[in-house]
Order: C-alpha cells, then sequence, then structure tokens
C-alpha cells in the first residue's frame, strides 16, 4: 500500500459518515427497538382477575392424574378487566414478586418479546420487582446460573430475533436430582414464579416443575414457542384454544421469502429443479404455509403420506383374493415414484426446472424408516441404561454400531427368539447409503428424540428419485417436450417436411409440445426412424436441426438442495410475531399474578381482528398422552401434527394440481412475497394457515 493511500484509509476511517455505514444498529433494528406492540385490551392497566371456565373440557390421560395430581384439576383461566377487584386481591396482585425466565429447546422469533412483556408488566405492577434470566436454558436454572434483566437489557432486545438476551438449551429436568437443584436455585433468588418459554417437551417440563414446585409455593407457567408450528391446542369440542405457537410466522415467512426466490430462479434459467428440506422435527405444518406462501410445483406433508394407499397393488391383491399390507402406507420407493410422475409431466410441456419442498420430519411418516427410527431409539436407551458407557462413546464408528445390530440380529445380546432388531432390519439396513445410516444411528436429543435435523433426508429421497429418473429417460418416458413453434421455426428453413419429419420422430405430431417417441433412444435409432419414414437415405447424414431436436429432448436432470430451518429460527419476529409475543408475556404475567400454575399462557382468537383476542391460561396436564422416548413410554405434551381435514390443507390440497403447471403454455403460478416488512402497509398480516383455518370472516 502506498504511504499516500494508507493516509487515505486513515481518513476514512476517521470519518462518522463510515462508522454510521458500518453501525450495528442500523435503521431496521432502530425501528425495531422503537416499535410498541399494542396491548390486548385486559391488559391496558390496572388489576384483572382470572375467570375459571370449566366449560372447555379436555381427555385427560389417566397417567396424568397418577403423575400430576397436584394440577390436574386446573380448568381453563381467562384473564378478564375488573373494575370491582377487592383491595386484597388489588394487593395480591401488585405485590413484589421475584420472576424467573427460561429459554428452553430451539429459538423462535419473538421469544425477546416474551420477556418484554412480563418485564413491563411485572414493573408497572411493582416497579421492585426482579427478573431473572436463568442461562442456556434448563442448564440456568439447575446451576443457578443467572443474570438480572434490567429495563436497559429488555429495551435493548424488544422486537428482536433469537434467544441471545439469556441463550436456550434442551436440557430436562428429568431426575429427582435436577428437580432438588432446580428448586434449590428457586428458593436461593426467592422466585415466587418460574415461566418456561418453549416447545411441547419443555411445556411437559413446565408441567412437572408446577407440580413439585406446588407445595413449595413457587408457580410455573409455560409459553407456547416452537417455529415447528405443532403446539396447538382444541378442547372436546373441537374449539381452538391456542391456534399457532409463536415463532411459526416468521420462521415461514422467512423460509418462503427464500424459496420464493428460487422460484424466480429456476424460472429464469431453466434448469434447476431447486430441492428444499425446511424444518419441522415432526409435524409439516411448516412446508404446508411454505407451499401456500410461494405456491411452489410439489409440497410433501408428511402426515399426508402416511394415509398413503397404493391403489394399484390393492386392486393386485384384491383379484388374487388376499391383502397387501405393504399397500398401505408410503415407502422411500414409492415416494420417489410420486416425485418422479410430477418432473417427467412438467418436463413434457418444456419446463425441466421446479421447486419441491420436503418436510424436515417426513421420514417419521415413511413406514420402514419409522420402525428403524423406533426400533433404534429403544436398542440406544437399553443400552445407555445397562451400560457405564453411552451407546455412542462405546461405539463410536458406524462400523462398530452396525456390528452391534448384528450381534442383536444373531441373538448374541440377549436370549430373546425374537430380536428386537431382526435379520430382515439388518439386511434392510445394509442396503441403505451410508450417510443415511450414519443419520438413523445419531444421538438422539436430551428428550430422546431422533434428531431429524441432522440427516441428509433430502439427498437420499433425491437420489432414488434420480436413479428411477435414468431408468425412465432409458424407457423414453422421460423426454422434454418441444415447443411446435419453436419446432416448426428450425426445419421450415431447411426445405424438409416439417409434418412428415414431426410423423417420423413425434409420438403426438400436431401437439402444442411434441414429445420424441419413446423407441428413439439415441442418434442411431433416430436415424433408423428417419430412414423407416423415407426422410433419409441409408448413407445420408441426420440434419443438424433435427439432431438439435433430439438433444433438446433429452434431459439433464440436475438439482440444487437448500436446507431452511436455523435461519428462519434466527430471524426478526414478524408484526404479527412481534404483538403475539409481547401479549403472551403480558398473558404470563397476569397469569402469576392471579397465583396460577401449571398453566399454559395463550391468547384464543388469534385469527380473528386484535380487539377480539382473548388472554387465557391452559391446564398443560390436561394436554399430556403418552408417547415413546428413549424407548420407554413418557407422559408428555401431545404435538399437533397437519389435519387432513383442516380448512387450509383442503385449499392447498385444490390448489397443487394447478401450481404443477404442466398444461402446454400454462405459466407457473409462483407466488412471489418479497422480504417481511415490518411497519409498513403491506406488511404480512399472520399465517396464511391460521387465516384459512378461522374461515372467510377471519
Ligand atoms: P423446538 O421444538 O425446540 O422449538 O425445535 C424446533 C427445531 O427448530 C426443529 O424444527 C428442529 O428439528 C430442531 O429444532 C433442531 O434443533 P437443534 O437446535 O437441536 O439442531
Amino acid at each position: 500500500m502506498t504511504e499516500k493511500y494508507s493516509q487515505e484509509i486513515q481518513i476514512l476511517l476517521k470519518d462518522p459518515k463510515v462508522s454510521r455505514i458500518i453501525s450495528e444498529n442500523n435503521t431496521e433494528i432502530h425501528e425495531r427497538r422503537m416499535f410498541s406492540p399494542g396491548k390486548i385490551a385486559a391488559f391496558s392497566g390496572g388489576p384483572t382477575r382470572l375467570v375459571e371456565k370449566p366449560e372447555y373440557r379436555f381427555m385427560v390421560h389417566g397417567e396424568a392424574k397418577n403423575q400430576l395430581p397436584d394440577i390436574i384439576a386446573n380448568h381453563v383461566q381467562l384473564i378478564e378487566k375488573s373494575s370491582d377487584i377487592s383491595p386484597e386481591v388489588e394487593q395480591e396482585f401488585s405485590r413484589r414478586r421475584n420472576i424467573g425466565l427460561v429459554f428452553s429447546g430451539g429459538p423462535a422469533p419473538g421469544g425477546h418479546n416474551v420477556i418484554a412483556g412480563i418485564y413491563d408488566a411485572a414493573v408497572a405492577a411493582n416497579p421492585e420487582s426482579k427478573l431473572y434470566g436463568f442461562l442456556m436454558g434448563p442448564d440456568g436454572l439447575i446451576e443457578c446460573n443467572y443474570m438480572e434483566i434490567t429495563r436497559e437489557i429488555v429495551d435493548n432486545h424488544r422486537n428482536m430475533g433469537g434467544f441471545s438476551m439469556i441463550m436456550t438449551g434442551r436440557t430436562k429436568i428429568d431426575s429427582e436430582e435436577k428437580m432438588a437443584r432446580s428448586l434449590a436455585t428457586c428458593q436461593k433468588l426467592q422466585i415466587d414464579a418460574l415461566v418456561i418459554i418453549g416447545g411441547d417437551d419443555s411445556n411437559t417440563n413446565a408441567a412437572f416443575l408446577a407440580q413439585h414446585f406446588k407445595c413449595h409455593g413457587i408457580n410455573v407457567i409455560g409459553v407456547p414457542k416452537t417455529i415447528d408450528g405443532d403446539i396447538q391446542v382444541k378442547t372436546l369440542d373441537n374449539e381452538v384454544l391456542c391456534a399457532v405457537s409463536f415463532g411459526f410466522h416468521s420462521a415461514a415467512r422467512a423460509f418462503s421469502e427464500n424459496i420464493s426466490n428460487l422460484c424466480t430462479d429456476a424460472s429464469s434459467t431453466r434448469k434447476y429443479w431447486h430441492v428444499c428440506k425446511v424444518m419441522g422435527r415432526v409435524a409439516s405444518h411448516l412446508t404446508l404455509e411454505t407451499a401456500l406462501q410461494t405456491h411452489v410445483n410439489l409440497a410433501l406433508i408428511g402426515e399426508e403420506l402416511a394415509d398413503y394407499e397404493d391403489k394399484e397393488r390393492m386392486e393386485k391383491a384384491k383379484q388374487a383374493g388376499t391383502i397387501d399390507y405393504t399397500a398401505y402406507g408410503i415407502t422411500l420407493r414409492h415416494l420417489s415414484r410420486l416425485i418422479c410422475k410430477i418432473i417427467v409431466q412438467r418436463a413434457a410441456v418444456g419446463k425441466n426446472y421446479g421447486v419441491i419442498v420436503i418436510p424436515e420430519g417426513i421420514l417419521e411418516f415413511i413406514n420402514e424408516i419409522q420402525i428403524f427410527i423406533i426400533k433404534l431409539n429403544t436398542i440406544i436407551a437399553d443400552y445407555n441404561r445397562i451400560h457405564d458407557l453411552e451407546f455412542h462413546k462405546a461405539l463410536p464408528g458406524l462400523s462398530d454400531k452396525l456390528q452391534y445390530l448384528r450381534h442383536i440380529s444373531q441373538g448374541m445380546v440377549d436370549k430373546n427368539p425374537f430380536p428386537i432388531w431382526n435379520q430382515r432390519d439388518d439386511e434392510l439396513f445394509t442396503q441403505l447409503p451410508t450417510f443415511f445410516q450414519e443419520g438413523l444411528l445419531q444421538e438422539r436429543d436430551k428428550h430422546g428424540n431422533f434428531q431429524f435435523s441432522q440427516v441428509k433426508t433430502e439427498v437420499v429421497i433425491m437420489d432414488m428419485v434420480r436413479e428411477y429418473l435414468d431408468a425412465l429417460a432409458d424407457q423414453g418416458v422421460y423426454k422434454i417436450g418441444i415447443e411446435n413453434q419453436y419446432y416448426q421455426n428450425l426445419i421450415l428453413p431447411t426445405g424438409l417436411d416439417a409434418e412428415k419429419v414431426a410423423g417420423a420422430i413425434f409420438k403426438n405430431p400436431g401437439a402444442p409440445y411434441l414429445l420424441v417417441s419413446p423407441e428413439i433412444i439415441s442418434l442411431k435409432t433416430l436415424k433408423q426412424a428417419l430412414e423407416n419414414h423415407c426422410i433419409l437415405g441409408p448413407d445420408e447424414a441426420i440434419p443438424p436441426e433435427i439432431q438439435l431436436i433430439f438433444t433438446k429432448s433429452r434431459p439433464d436432470f440436475n438439482t440444487q438442495t437448500h436446507f431452511y430451518g436455523y435461519d428462519g429460527r434466527g430471524t426478526d419476529p414478524s408484526y404479527f410475531d412481534c404483538i403475539y409475543t409481547y401479549n403472551l408475556g403480558l398473558t404470563a404475567f397476569h397469569l402469576i399474578a392471579g397465583n396460577a400454575t401449571g398453566q399454559m399462557a395463550v391468547i384464543k382468537n388469534l385469527e380473528k381482528p386484535f380487539d377480539q383476542w382473548e388472554p387465557m391460561g391452559i391446564p398443560i396436564a390436561k394436554l399430556m398422552h403418552l408417547e415413546e422416548r428413549k424407548g420407554k413410554l413418557a407422559l408428555v405434551m401431545e404435538k399437533a401434527i397437519v389435519d387432513l381435514d383442516s380448512k387450509a390443507f383442503h385449499v392447498f390440497r385444490q390448489f397443487r394440481e394447478k401450481w404443477i403447471a404442466s398444461h402446454p403454455g400454462e405459466p407457473d403460478y409462483y407466488r412471489r412475497i418479497g422480504p417481511v416488512r415490518f411497519s409498513d402497509d403491506c406488511r404480512e398480516d399472520r399465517p396464511l394457515i391460521l387465516l384459512l383455518n378461522g374461515g372467510a370472516d377471519t
């Protein structure tokens, strides 16, 4: 660098404009921090009261009665503003409190606003109240690792994404010791109430903490967080109390923006199938929302695939007077065939490109893989229970693990005549690609869940698709349709008889998109066809224009795979999530002030105008059921998967045929959505699923 240039750089670095340009506090951040979300009318100031609503009924699991006896009798509690509140109630409402906060599980946009809501309400009720944030999730509670949350910290994080204020973790408080240490932390800090902001597993944790802490006078409230959208609560009478967890809208909107950009790319270059896996550990809500937002050509909904019936096989079996059990439920092979069908359909109208969305949790709905996952969960959990050294530490390499599985299948591990891993399992498993075997055998998370995000599902599926497409190309089924006008423009100047040539080489001469006959699979067979139709003599070469048509009709299947997950979890909250989460925070505080425990803070009527939103607490214990975890049945909060009878799903089903866009000359119907706008008239309102399920009057 010359002396002069170096001096120029020094001057530039001192220029205030440079500091402004590269400052972390850009206009967007400033605008976000200053935004003040509206409050539900009940929270306009002063005390509220909790009104019990026993008319909201739930299917209560017997095991929940056994394990959570002190909170199982809770009812839904509606938060209402009231003018005739007694002085005692008023005094109780505004007493000084210490409130503990825990983020638990994956981040979800809006978490900081939950804290802001709790903070604002708590200090408004009593400026002496204190908020403690436990660091790195439940570990902070167990290890008494915390920080006091001050106004300055809250103000810095208002309307901002992530959980970076106090961080998060996935530890489960699942032992007497962890429970005792958590209690000791709360007692040390004289915590009156603890708020667990988390997903289904974390709200399960909240219920057990509430049960355990009840006799110690510490209340526990859950807040429904997860981008997966799988916390939804309906009563026995089908009334929706919690339509969506927070963070879902922002993440879905972020994924959709990227995917919509890929649609633009695909239709511009016309050379790639973009294959997008989107998060959603089990449920496909994010995929459904993304599909509705972007109108991609194909979106797979795991829940629907589980219901798949192979009509051809069923018919064959019926004719043979038998039942073919393999015809029910989808296999990876079936799935790859379904995808190929759509790729072939689009290629036939000249579109050898497109966009596919695959849910992260799709494997959960594929028969053969689901069985592997359940069996391996049990094998790993059993191993960990019996041995001192944990499965993944004792058997670090894939070959060690495969050998252990083989030993089970050969009856060398226990003497059970029907081992959990049998020889058929072993054979099928060894046929899977190595990276997929590794994926299925990887470490489970702390709740015993299979970590779908770590498996390259899209690669496995697309490899099978590619293999089958190759076979279809060899059979002459997978071909690119040639636009008739293009063909005419190319052939007419050569002096050849376009109609005669078309009759010789296409299976559908005269159609808007011309398909080269299936038997023409090489230049040799092409020449043969031209000779047979007396267009060429044996010694004549194929005219270059006809060669070009033939080359253009041969498809190259090019894919680009993408994974959308962590990016959406870290995005800043949408306008909807900002308001929703701030009011969830207010709801959590008002439940605490009403002395509730074992309740999850929710807002009913989210699909309706803001003035109809109703804040309430729902009894978590009544939302529990038994599920396989670490190879055993455990009491956990039930996940909501995509309801195939929901209005949103029916709308998707109605439109998806159109979005394949495989009629000759038809445009693609991609929906361009652009970035999330935070504060102008075009800002995105709320999740489309929510609006559609809410009906036309939302
Ligand atoms: P939560 O259920 O904790 O909200 O997790 C959501 C999620 O983003 C899933 O979609 C994904 O499978 C998982 O977290 C990945 O988690 P990790 O951070 O452990 O990789």
